[in-house]
């Protein structure tokens, strides 16, 4: 399966760094051997999607809401995503759960309607520090995971990715065989709810990926690409990031 790096720009930026980032990448973008996702805001998405349109950079939003339309102020539905060029959208992200206290329960709605828009989800699981001290990183994700993810989400190709809360934007990291264990986890998890088909779900991993340890985390067993937050500003240390992948 050929790697995804995504880039979470989450409340960053302005138009014009979001244009010069997508110049970047669109001009490298037909080299690599990784597929390439950008999320800026939603103020941006559509610009962004505009700029990148004929490339193989795909743009994704952060959020969206669970219905389609409606009295919901601020909030922005997934079809206008998809309608503005997106492909992709990011759900249930560790900020998400936490600044608009977000339960999976929402996160599955919202997913089951970005799946019904056409989009693919990008579904965020990880626990905090003081979960993984007590030892219950395993039974924490495992409950987002099951209560996260709709009917569909496997054979529609959505996403899951694993974000360590206490990795995000701390350079911290979990060690290798960490990261290696909680994939390996997800893996039997996800095939054991839904079936052979979640063989072939892509597992990212999150939380302070930089082009210095890209390489060695890209090369983990069910490790199938990164969602990258701080990096994904930099072009170039995105590039590094997406160049690390490992060769097939
Ligand atoms: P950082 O790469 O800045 O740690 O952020 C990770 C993240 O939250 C991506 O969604």
């Amino acid at each position: 399966m050929r790697p995804l790096i995504a880039g979470n720009w989450k409340m960053n930026g302005d138009w014009r760094s979001a244009r010069d980032l997508a110049e970047a990448l669109r001009a490298a973008a037909p080299g690599l051997d990784a597929a390439l996702l950008v999320c800026p805001p939603f103020l941006h998405v559509q610009p962004v999607a505009a700029a990148l349109l004929g490339s193989p950079v795909a743009v994704g939003g952060q959020d969206c809401h669970a219905r389609n339309s409606g009295a919901h102020t601020g909030d922005i539905a997934a079809p206008m995503l998809r309608d503005a060029g997106a492909t992709h959208v990011i759900l249930g992200h560790s900020e998400r759960r936490a600044d608009h206290a977000e339960s999976s329960a929402q996160v599955r709605a919202k997913t089951e309607a970005a799946l019904a828009a056409g989009l693919t989800p990008v579904v965020c699981v990880g626990e905090t520090e003081a979960e993984r001290l007590a030892g219950e990183h395993e039974a924490v994700v495992g409950r987002q995971l099951e209560e996260s993810l709709p009917l569909g989400f496997i054979t529609s190709g959505g996403i899951v990715a694993y974000e360590p809360v206490w990795a995000i934007g701390t350079g911290r990291t979990p060690t290798e065989d960490d990261i290696a264990a909680m994939h390996r986890f997800m893996r039997h998890a996800l095939v054991n709810s839904w079936g052979p088909t979640a063989q072939i779900t892509r597992l990212l991993y999150g939380g302070s990926v930089k082009p210095s340890n890209a390489a060695a985390i890209l090369a983990l067993p069910d490790v199938d690409g990164a969602l990258v937050g701080g990096a994904s500003l930099v072009a170039a240390d995105f590039l590094a990031i997406a160049r690390a992948v490992p060769q097939e």
